[in-house]
């Protein structure tokens, strides 16, 4: 049962195939490429890869404008390859997750090219059509200062069109029951073919009501149970991991009540308020917002993450929390977009500092949730702010100090790699770090492997303990009687410590260091005190084997008097 769950506990691994590992030698990477990399992954400690979308694509918006849901693009391969690629991945016991992205197609999907050829065309209702332009044609874009509307008029179809993103994304109309099934059928043809669920894109677009007569749409959340059963039948331990952004109220209606909608979501929430505590070292939000998030269904899972491919969203922060993340960690105007939120790389964003890289992590990996790693973050690599808009941080990955970073043996890398200043790729590589036992590789490695040894965070329950000092975080889990214990210290100074536990019996005497000798001991009222240096980070195990050893003495010592007793009564 415990492992049924997989994705409770799992480490996610985040990566676009074109810009992975290419294998040919024409500059974009491929699944043969890919492949070869499994056991890089495997030695990671990776337990599932979310491929972003991969399928054939005019590319205008990172591949997430597909024009054939049933394919592979033919510049990353065929299908076949996917199928070894799978293959790979089954032998070495990591899962798939891909991109489903099913709010909108590209403008180039043959069902978009035929619904604006006729008003007649069966495909015409699978998109949202006005005559005129609506009203508020001007309202809800997605990417602010970029994006002009939310309508545009096509001159074939003589009417306008609805896209919530690019113009040259159309959104489909997810009420349409043929759309529907269509979305359904895209499911079962990855999951026939070895994938075990879907990171399901801008899920409350999806199922929001769409029209030139919607004044304010409404989350239809019934399509999500819909889905989710459909995937139970066809693959029983299949996910769906949530793509929204939605505030803590609104969590249990994308998991449903009785877990039975989408098995994860990205904890968005967290996200923004874990940026605001690196930043301010000031852990109050962010523990507000663990708590806010507390409440899901036994079976569901938050996909906790630092950076993605797409910009730091903080527009859940307020107006003063979003002013001092930009100040921290993106000053420059250059580093902001679509006026909410950073675009940098997190090593970059941390001033490549390994001790604050490394306590992001360390809480990443200790938060409530399952960790979600983006390729080359486990190298500390950097952005490229000279490319337009969300590029800037999605450069190929670096292998070695080879020419283009051993990404492509090509003369010029489709999207090039980065090879200048601290993080180009002669200094920030895998091959160099793997060979250094210090490096942020193996750092990754050994942190991953302990968080596997913690199943208490994705199982557990949690508490968050009070400190009188804003910029420390402690948080403890409880799981089928054991519990374990984080104590982050997100502060440039030093800090002292004192706690307690807060368990009810005297188990928390002793806290064992899982990365290090030095074990905690309370004093008689029960109470540790640590110092924790500059943002400092400590994983224990509450109690442990010492602690049962020494309560063992204390009970053979009670039952001996008892036993004396007996023998010499009065
Ligand atoms: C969310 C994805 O993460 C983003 O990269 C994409 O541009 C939009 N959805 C549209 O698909
Ligand atoms: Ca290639």
């Amino acid at each position: 049962m415990i492992d049924d769950l997989w994705y409770k506990n799992g480490i996610f691994y985040c990566l676009a195939v074109g810009t992975y590992m290419d294998a040919n030698g024409d500059g974009i990477g491929d699944f043969v490429g890919l492949t070869r990399r499994l056991d890089y992954l495997h030695g990671l400690g990776v337990t599932a890869i979310w491929l972003m979308p991969f399928q054939p694509s005019p590319q205008r918006d990172g591949g997430y404008d597909i024009a054939d849901y049933y394919g592979v693009d033919p510049r990353y391969g065929t299908l076949g390859d996917f199928v070894e690629f799978a293959h790979g991945c089954k032998q070495r016991g990591i899962r798939i997750i891909i991109d489903l992205v099913v709010n909108h197609t590209s403008d180039q999907h043959p069902w978009f090219l035929e619904a604006r050829r006729s008003k007649d065309s069966p495909y015409r209702d699978w998109y949202v059509w006005s005559d005129k332009k609506p009203a508020n044609a001007n309202t809800g874009m997605v990417f602010p200062g970029v994006q002009k509307s939310t309508w545009t008029r096509d001159k074939e179809a003589g009417a306008w069109y609805f896209h919530r993103f690019y113009d040259f994304q159309p959104d489909l109309n997810t009420s349409n029951p043929h759309v529907q099934t269509e979305i359904l059928k895209i499911m079962g043809f990855w999951i026939q073919l070895g994938v075990s669920g879907f990171r399901m894109d801008a899920v409350p677009f999806v199922i929001a009501t769409k029209g030139a007569s919607v004044k304010k749409s409404v989350e239809q959340y019934d399509m999500l149970r819909a889905f989710r059963e459909f995937l139970q039948w066809r693959e029983g331990d299949a996910i769906i991991l949530a793509e929204a952004n939605v505030l803590p109220q609104t969590d249990l209606e994308y998991f449903g009540d009785d877990g039975d909608r989408m098995h994860m979501m990205f904890n968005f929430q967290v996200n923004q308020h874990l940026f605001y505590a690196l930043a301010a070292s000031d852990t109050r939000p962010l523990a507000k917002a663990l708590v806010a998030t507390k409440p899901r269904p036994a079976s569901a899972q938050w996909g906790l993450f630092l950076r993605n491919h797409d910009e730091l969203d903080l527009g859940r922060l307020t107006e003063a929390q979003r002013d001092v993340v930009f100040k921290a960690f993106g000053p420059d105007k250059d580093m902001q977009l679509y006026n909410r939120g950073i675009r940098r790389r997190l090593a970059p964003m941390l001033g490549g500092d390994r001790r604050r890289l490394e306590l992001a992590y360390s809480l990443m990996f200790t938060l409530p949730g399952t960790p979600v790693i983006r390729y080359g973050d486990e190298l500390g690599m950097g952005d490229n702010l000279a490319l337009p808009e969300r590029e800037c941080a999605r450069t190929p990955m670096q292998w070695s100090a080879e020419p283009h970073g051993g990404f492509t043996k090509s003369d010029k890398a489709a999207s090039p790699v980065l090879d200048q200043g601290p993080y180009g790729y002669e200094h920030v590589n895998a091959a160099k770090q793997r060979r250094d036992p210090n490096s942020m590789l193996n750092w990754t490695e050994r942190i991953i492997r302990m968080r596997k040894e913690v199943p208490e965070v994705g199982w557990g329950d949690f508490e968050v303990i009070e400190t009188r000092d804003p910029a420390v975080l402690i948080i403890r889990y409880d799981w089928r009687n054991n519990s374990v214990l984080f104590v982050h210290n997100l502060d440039e100074k030093p800090r002292e410590i004192a706690f307690a536990t807060g368990l009810a019996d005297d188990s928390g005497r002793l806290l064992i260091n899982l990365l290090a000798e030095d074990h905690s001991r309370a004093d008689k009222r029960g109470r540790h005190t640590l110092v924790r240096e500059p943002y400092g980070y400590r994983w224990y195990r509450v109690g442990g084997l010492d602690y049962l050893l020494r309560r063992s003495d204390v009970d053979t010592e009670r039952s001996a008097k008892r036993t004396r007793k007996a023998a010499h009564p009065g």
